[in-house]
């Protein structure tokens, strides 16, 4: 099979590192790619790279299936120019895609088919929605309803900010239309877990959970970034949890997505958090979770292949997932002052070495090489992944390999893990 893959980062790396994996693989194509994932794919530059050219250049290179790493092209509607051009794609359709591209949607199908979520109101009145703020006291989160590259959610501390993020967001509109409707939702607590299932709209395949870790510094503190690790399987999701997290949200949204008249196809991405009444939903994906599946598909043993061709056939009853005892760690190495700006360019030495680490993988995110040297080319650089027979021995690969790569200004947190290190502390005390 030719395959492609939509994207450039860590995630799309990892992807195009399982899918080569498969016998069925012949040739694997990753569009833009990049320099650091050639070793397994093939990076090609499409020109102009709209979905129409896209559609285009996998027609003209006879490839079997297309695989898209990133939510915008999703948002936009690739899977249906796709499918109406016969070209088969692995996610979801433009409006499927609304349960990550539209937070009043998500919310919506939520109320619409009982998925415990937080309560929540839509405005798209500034003036109404401060004024519902100012009548609540608890703690509230507020999110703009299009997508903002992971920036339209907010956690205000007090009244005044609440009604500060109301304004920037609805009249000042920094993130554009994405601002023009907001949800208001009430603030959960509890850990956050990532749930990534894979459906043909029938049959359901959870994954195995893993957490992620958003903010830049260590403790969770710190401003938001894509992702600066993750670990899989993540024990706070029991068995008994997942099983009330497939019957209550899982089915329910897949199923309410197929009464709707949209199918979900692909691969759903729940952000849940463990509240006291149990798993409730904070987010929607409508893809692979990056830095998640950077953890989680090296421990599938399954050819990832025979799965999106189940997928794409309908028939993902005809398959089950078989898991590597173990555990997987990612540390993401960073460019200095990453989220904010950050200096590229910068020479990377020491990934020959890495390289030849056991149980240990490197996934690139933002380099590029140029008469055989490495050099960054993003805020979030390399994705050090450790694989063992626990969470700390993944850990630890994942640090040895960190310990060898150096580039200037390379910074990564050094407390990946440290809820489930913390938890298997307590259990054996
Ligand atoms: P989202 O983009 O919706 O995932 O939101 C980003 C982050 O905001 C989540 O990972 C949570 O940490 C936090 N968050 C979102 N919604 C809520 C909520 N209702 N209560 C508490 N935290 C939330
Ligand atoms: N790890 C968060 C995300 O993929 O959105």
């Amino acid at each position: 099979m030719r395959i492609l893959i939509v994207g450039s980062g860590g995630r799309e790396h990892t992807l195009a590192w399982k899918i080569a994996q498969s016998p069925r693989a012949e040739k694997v194509f990753v569009t833009p790619g990049n320099d650091g994932l050639a070793e397994v794919a093939e990076p090609v530059t499409i020109k102009a790279g709209g979905i129409e050219d896209l559609a285009d250049w996998a027609e003209k290179n006879r490839i079997d299936f297309t695989v898209v790493g990133p939510e915008v092209p999703l948002a936009l509607g690739i899977a249906d120019v796709f499918a109406r051009r016969g070209l088969p794609l692995f996610g979801p359709s433009q409006v499927a895609a609304c349960l990550e591209a539209s937070k009043v949607f998500a919310k919506e199908i939520m109320a619409k088919y009982s998925v415990p979520t937080a309560p929540f109101r839509v405005f798209d009145n500034a003036e109404a929605a401060k004024e519902y703020i100012r009548s609540r006291k608890e703690p509230l989160v507020i999110k703009a309803d299009g997508l903002a590259a992971g920036k339209g959610v907010i956690l205000p501390e007090s009244i005044r900010e609440a009604e500060k993020a109301i304004y920037q967001l609805m009249e000042e509109k920094i993130y554009g239309d994405a601002g023009n409707r907001v949800v208001i939702e009430d603030r959960l607590s509890g850990e956050e877990v990532s749930l990534l299932a894979v459906t043909d709209g029938k049959t359901i395949l959870p994954l195995l959970p893993a957490q992620d870790h958003k903010r830049a510094g260590e403790g969770d503190q710190g401003p938001n970034t894509g992702g600066m690790g993750a670990y899989a399987p993540a024990s706070i999701l029991t068995p008994e949890l997942l099983a009330t997290t497939t019957t209550r949200i899982l089915e329910p949204v897949i199923q309410g997505m197929s009464k709707e008249g949209h199918p979900y196809t692909g691969v759903l991405y729940a952000g849940l958090m463990l509240t006291k009444n149990g798993p409730e939903v904070v987010e929607f994906n409508v893809r692979f979770g990056d830095p998640e599946t950077q953890v989680i598909l090296p421990l599938l043993q399954t050819d990832l292949v025979e799965v999106i061709s189940a997928v794409l056939a309908g028939k993902l009853d005809e398959v089950s997932l078989s898991w590597r005892q173990g555990a997987a760690a990612c540390v993401v190495l960073a460019s200095a002052g990453y989220p904010g700006p950050y200096q590229t360019g910068q020479k990377i030495t020491g990934l020959q070495e890495a390289a030849a680490l056991e149980d240990f993988l490197i996934f690139h995110a933002g380099t590029e090489r140029k008469d055989g040297i490495w050099r960054t080319s993003g805020g979030r650089v390399l994705n050090l992944v450790g694989i063992g027979a626990t969470i700390p021995e993944a850990l630890e690969k994942a640090y040895r390999g960190a310990e060898l790569i150096h580039f200037s200004g390379c910074y990564y947190r050094r407390d990946i893990g440290w809820r489930e290190l913390q938890r298997l502390q307590a259990g054996t005390k």
